[in-house]
Formats: structure tokens, C-alpha cells, sequence
């Protein structure tokens, strides 16, 4: 099983390029199947959550080509509205083909969508929204078959503001004739690259950035060429890890606005910060603890970066309370760090942690995505040699981690 080996206590340096985003990438790829024409994206990140987008692409009928700069998808030719399990089942984001199938063909069947251990993650309020514009959602054993019934225009109220129920909503709305409005829809920025892409295909959506956003589908769309904005979250882990090592990391191409509650937290932390309109620089001597870590939805701490934050202030001086509000099992790293010498107490959606300084070497699995990656930064504190087994996790969403901590001075490397 492939490992990561990290001997740690090395303070990185440099620059690194931040790539495109994931979770604006894997909905722009499912809605393409929506626009029957080709597109091609730019900065769509090499990681194996993309590469099984394509495969779910390919299943459909579409035509994918890989080129050096972008990705090419031709989804004209697509013909199947349904989504094997296999599929369905290595990420999440599988079920945002859910709308675009709907909007595309009237009708879609697939099954429980993979994805992170995080808890219970139901798909209620994206059935909530698509049964109230209109279209039959039920179960038939463990597939989920939606088809269209009577579209109509309607308001839709989210009681919460899910990101992939807004997408899924999103994409379905499109292919009804009268307006849909969207109201309490999340505002992460990766939706509105989402609607940036579709716009450019020539959907008609007003409202990105807001929490109401209004659609009006029922035209034929054409193919486009965008570029995905960049991966907040691999620019948080980035960051985390100048802290965590004491560094000095410079990262390119990152959008400093998408990360204003982060960066704050981190100058909290006593970490020096300056940001130009793409680039953030972030030197740290010294780290105590940032008081209080409160994830949210946007613009709020985002809970993909409370996992690699946490490893941080277990290194820093001091007591940091991590509060989790957004799943109800996002702890599953805090064992692991507790291996590497970190004194955290958890319990329900609170953990305190203080800090120790210097970790220790220890020898870990990943749990899940950005846990994962929260076990990679402590290896990069520890005194010693760690190994970290389950990348498979960290690989579904960091680009060339290996070749980009190595960059910036890390001694990490994969090991069968
Ligand atoms: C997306 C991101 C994920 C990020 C999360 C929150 C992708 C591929 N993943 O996940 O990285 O951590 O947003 O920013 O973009 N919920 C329900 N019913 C629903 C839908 C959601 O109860 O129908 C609950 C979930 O269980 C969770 C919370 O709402 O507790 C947030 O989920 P949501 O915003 O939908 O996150 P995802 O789209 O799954």
C-alpha cells in the first residue's frame, strides 16, 4: 500500500502554485453534460476525484480528452441517464450529475453518492428542491430514479445552505421555461464559478455570490472554455503548513478574498501575512494560539480547513476550541494527531486543543480527505521519520502534493 515517509522539523520555504479548484472542477464537469457541445477547462486539477469525473463522463457516452492544459469534454454524444454504483461510489461530488442529467435528459438514476467519512450526509433538501420545481424523485430498492413530471416556475426556500443542493438545484432548474428562485442558496465561491461557467454556455442566472439566485432555463446551451478558479482549500492547507513548520511560503495563483477567515485566524496566530490580488506570502516565527475556530458556511471558518488549522494550533502556544457546525463527524483525524504528541480533548462538535510545540514521529492512516492532510503537516512538524498509509484519501484532492511540499523543502516521499 503506497505511504507517505516524512521527516519532518523543516521549516519550508518558497513559492508554490496553487491549482485549480476540486470542488468548483468536479459540478463544472457534471454540468457540461448539460450543453450537448464541447467545452474545455482550464487549471482542472490532476487528482483522482477529476479522473473518476471523466470516467463517470465517458460511462455516459461523452467523449474526454486529456490535453496538456486543459481538458477537453465533448458531451454531445452522450446518451445514458443513468450512473453505475461503482461510479457513483468514489466521491461525492457524483451525485451534482444529478441535476445535469435531469436538465439534460428529463430523468436520472444513480445510486449513494462516495465521499469522506464525515458523518451522515443525506440528500433531502436536494430531493426538497427538485420535487418542488416538479420532478418525481423515488426509490426503486437503493437507486434513486428522478424524472420530470410538470415543470413550473417556484420559489424555493433551502432551511439550510447546502452546497451541493444549491448545485444540484441549480443545474435542474435549467431546464424549466419559467423563473426558479432559489432562496437561502449557499454562497461558496466555487458556486459561483459554477454559474460563470454556465453563464459563458449561455444560461440565463442572476444572484451568483448571493444567497438568492434566479434561473430561468428552458433554452438550448452551448459549450464553453473556462478556468477554474483556484483551490482554496489546497491554498489553506499551504498556508497551515508555513505555520505549522515555522516557514515562509509564498503561494502563486491563489484568490487571497475566497480566504479572508482563514487568514485572519492565522494572523491571530501571529503569523505575518500580506496578500497581493493573486498571491498570499505568510512567514511564521512564532505560533500561539488564534482563541476560537468556528466553522461555517461562507464567508465563515470553512470545515475543510479545520483539520489541517487544528494541527497547527496543536503546535502553537496555548489553547485553541474548534467548533464544528457543518458535519457531525469531522473529528476523525484528532486521533491520529493525539499519536503525534498532540494534547486534544473532543467531544460532540468541540475540541480544545493545546498546544505542545514539537511533535513527535508517529505512524498513521488517513481518514479522510483534509484529515489526511492535517497528518501530513503534523509528520512536517515531528521531530523524526512518520509514515502515513490510506492516500488514497489525500490524492482524491491535493495536485503533485508530493513534488509540491518537496518544492518548499519537505523530506516526503511515496513508499509501496
Ligand atoms: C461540499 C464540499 C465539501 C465541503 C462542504 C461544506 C464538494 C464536492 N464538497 O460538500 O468539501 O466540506 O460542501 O462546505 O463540493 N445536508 C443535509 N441534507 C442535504 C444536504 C446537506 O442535511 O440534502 C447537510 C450535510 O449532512 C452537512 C451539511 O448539510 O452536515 C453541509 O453539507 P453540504 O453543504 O451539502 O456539503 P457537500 O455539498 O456535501
Amino acid at each position: 500500500m503506497p505511504t507517505y515517509q516524512i521527516t519532518g522539523a523543516i521549516p519550508l520555504c518558497g513559492q508554490v502554485p496553487i491549482g485549480g479548484a476540486k470542488n468548483a472542477a468536479l459540478p463544472i464537469l457534471a454540468a457540461s453534460v448539460l450543453c450537448a457541445d464541447q467545452s474545455r477547462l482550464h487549471c482542472c486539477p490532476n487528482i483522482s476525484d477529476v479522473s473518476n469525473a471523466l470516467k463517470i463522463l465517458k460511462s455516459l457516452g461523452c467523449k474526454v480528452q486529456l490535453r496538456e492544459d486543459c481538458v477537453v469534454v465533448d458531451t454531445y454524444p452522450a446518451n445514458r441517464c443513468e450512473i453505475a454504483p461503482n461510479l457513483m461510489a468514489t466521491m461525492r461530488a457524483a451525485v451534482i450529475f444529478l441535476g445535469a442529467l435531469l436538465a439534460r435528459f428529463g430523468e436520472a438514476r444513480i445510486t449513494q453518492p462516495g465521499g469522506c467519512p464525515l458523518g451522515e450526509r443525506p440528500i433531502d433538501l436536494h430531493l426538497l428542491g427538485l420535487r418542488h420545481m416538479g420532478y418525481r424523485c423515488e426509490y426503486e430498492g437503493n437507486v434513486l430514479c428522478c424524472k420530470e413530471e410538470a415543470l413550473r416556475g417556484c420559489t424555493i426556500a433551502l432551511p439550510f445552505p447546502s452546497v451541493g443542493a444549491t448545485e444540484n438545484i441549480l443545474l435542474a432548474a435549467l431546464r424549466c421555461d419559467q423563473e426558479i428562485v432559489l432562496c437561502n442558496a449557499a454562497r461558496e465561491p466555487e458556486i459561483a464559478d459554477l454559474i460563470c461557467y454556465l453563464k459563458k454556455c449561455g444560461a440565463q442566472i442572476s444572484g451568483a455570490n448571493t444567497s438568492v439566485l434566479r434561473i430561468r432555463g428552458g433554452r438550448r446551451l452551448h459549450g464553453a472554455t473556462h478556468t477554474v478558479m483556484p483551490d482554496r482549500m489546497e491554498a489553506a492547507t499551504y498556508l497551515c503548513a508555513a505555520a505549522i513548520t515555522r516557514g515562509s511560503v509564498e503561494l502563486l495563483s491563489a484568490q487571497p478574498r475566497h480566504l479572508t477567515a482563514v487568514l485572519e485566524s492565522l494572523k491571530k496566530a501571529g503569523c505575518c501575512v500580506r496578500v497581493s490580488e493573486d498571491r498570499i506570502w505568510l512567514s511564521c516565527k512564532h505560533l500561539h494560539s488564534c482563541g476560537s475556530i468556528r466553522t461555517a458556511p461562507y464567508d465563515a471558518f470553512p470545515t475543510d480547513a479545520q483539520a489541517p488549522m487544528m494541527a497547527a494550533m496543536a503546535t502553537g502556544e496555548g489553547s485553541t476550541v474548534f467548533e464544528e457546525n457543518i458535519f457531525s463527524d469531522r473529528f476523525r483525524h484528532v486521533p491520529a494527531l493525539r499519536s503525534f504528541g498532540a494534547d486534544i480533548y473532543a467531544a460532540d462538535r468541540y475540541a480544545v486543543v493545546k498546544g505542545v510545540g514539537r511533535l513527535h514521529a508517529a505512524n498513521v492512516a488517513a481518514t479522510d480527505l483534509r484529515g489526511g492532510a492535517a497528518m501530513v503537516l503534523a509528520a512536517l512538524n515531528a521531530e523524526g521519520t512518520s509514515s502515513i498509509s490510506n492516500i488514497a484519501h489525500i490524492q482524491r484532492g491535493y495536485e503533485s502534493f508530493v513534488q509540491k511540499l518537496s518544492s518548499l523543502g519537505a523530506q516526503i516521499k511515496i513508499t509501496e
